[in-house]
């Protein structure tokens, strides 16, 4: 099958670090119309903005990584914001797409919407058979709502429109683009800048906190964009192989985890940090294991590249840019 590397895609929220990722994959690929608007030109929570965005471009494909995304402090801060901006943007850009003709749309969620208590590792028919963190549940819920979306679109126009919309449940990402906040940073990024300041500043100890012992799971994200390109590719006859109209999603993860001491241990190596790492026992952990089953992924044909010491070397290089 060859594929027509003229057609319009559009890749939303191609700021973000998923988003930024899917276009450099695409653009590698010799993809040479993809559409890009800043969240400063296209509020994509403004209805009347993305019917008008979606009549004006008409795109072939839409990728949706534009998201409202944190870590445990802003989803306990702002709750309201994560569950109305995203139900808003992807209830708008799915749906205008819609409309405008879009045939194949790519929506990005999140190993969130899995249950708290979910079996180990995490495969695609646990979603909702059990309660949800609570810290993120807004912003999974919306990502549920999304998941959704997508497949109701699919069984109520696929046959007619010629649909096909899907949606990829990343793990924990990692990588160029990532966000460094001090406070509202994820897991890696938070760690990375830990220990760069204590080698700048000659340290003698980093403190992390937990007792370094629960298991997460953590995808480079430029595997994560030639992922959702993979995904997107997909044939529909191999897709729906392995899929079922309601539970169409699929996880992408590493395929391994490892423990946050293993990890702050890589990330030390990473940074060139020569002193001590202690654990802060006396703060709370969090779930003892996140580990998405990836295997329907796999199955399909696809597999993670980037091993750990790898990515978190490239991210170390990423961070010092925006030093
Ligand atoms: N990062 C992870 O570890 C991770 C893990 C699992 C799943 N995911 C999923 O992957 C997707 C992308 O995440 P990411 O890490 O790339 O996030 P990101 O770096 O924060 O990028 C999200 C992008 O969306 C844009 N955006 C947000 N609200 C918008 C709006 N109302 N209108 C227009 N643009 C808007 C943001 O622009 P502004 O910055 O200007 O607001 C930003 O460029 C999300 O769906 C997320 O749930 C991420």
């Amino acid at each position: 099958m060859s594929t027509d590397l003229n057609q319009k895609i559009y890749v939303a929220g191609h700021r973000g670090m998923v988003g930024s990722s899917i276009v450099r994959n695409l653009q590698a690929q010799g993809f040479s119309n993809i559409v890009t608007r800043t969240h400063a030109e296209l509020d994509l929570t403004n209805q009347a903005a993305v019917q008008h965005f979606f009549e004006t471009e008409r795109p072939h494909q839409v990728y949706l990584a534009a998201a409202k995304v944190g870590g445990i402090h802003p989803n306990n801060t702002y709750p309201a914001e994560f569950i109305y901006d995203n139900l808003m943007v992807q209830n708008n850009v799915i749906h205008q797409a819609f409309l405008a003709e879009v045939k194949k749309l790519l929506f990005l969620g999140t190993s969130c919407i899995y249950p708290k208590l979910a079996p180990q590792p995490m495969s695609e028919d646990a979603l909702l058979t059990g309660k949800l963190e609570p810290t993120n549940e807004p912003y999974a819920i919306a990502k549920i709502a999304g998941i959704k979306m997508c497949e109701s679109y699919n069984r109520q126009y696929g046959a007619s429109h010629g649909i096909d919309y899907r949606s990829v449940m990343p793990t924990n990402l990692y990588g160029p683009g990532d966000n460094y906040h001090p406070e509202n940073s994820h897991v890696i990024p938070a760690i990375i800048r830990r220990f760069h300041e204590a080698k700048i500043k000659k340290l003698p100890e980093v403190l992390i906190w937990g007792t370094g012992t629960p298991r997460r799971e953590f995808l480079y994200v430029d595997d994560m964009a030639a992922a959702s390109v993979f995904v997107m590719g997909l044939d529909s006859a191999v897709y729906e192989k392995y899929i079922s109209p309601m539970q169409s999603h699929i996880n992408v993860g590493y395929g391994s985890d490892v423990t946050i001491a293993e990890l702050a241990k890589a990330v030390g190596e990473a940074v060139d940090y020569q002193g001590k790492i202690s654990f802060d026992s006396t703060k709370p952990d969090g779930a003892p294991r996140k580990w998405m089953d990836s295997s329907r992924l796999n199955r399909l044909g696809w597999s993670a590249k980037t091993a750990l010491q790898q990515g978190l070397a490239l991210a170390y290089s990423d961070f010092l840019k925006t030093q």
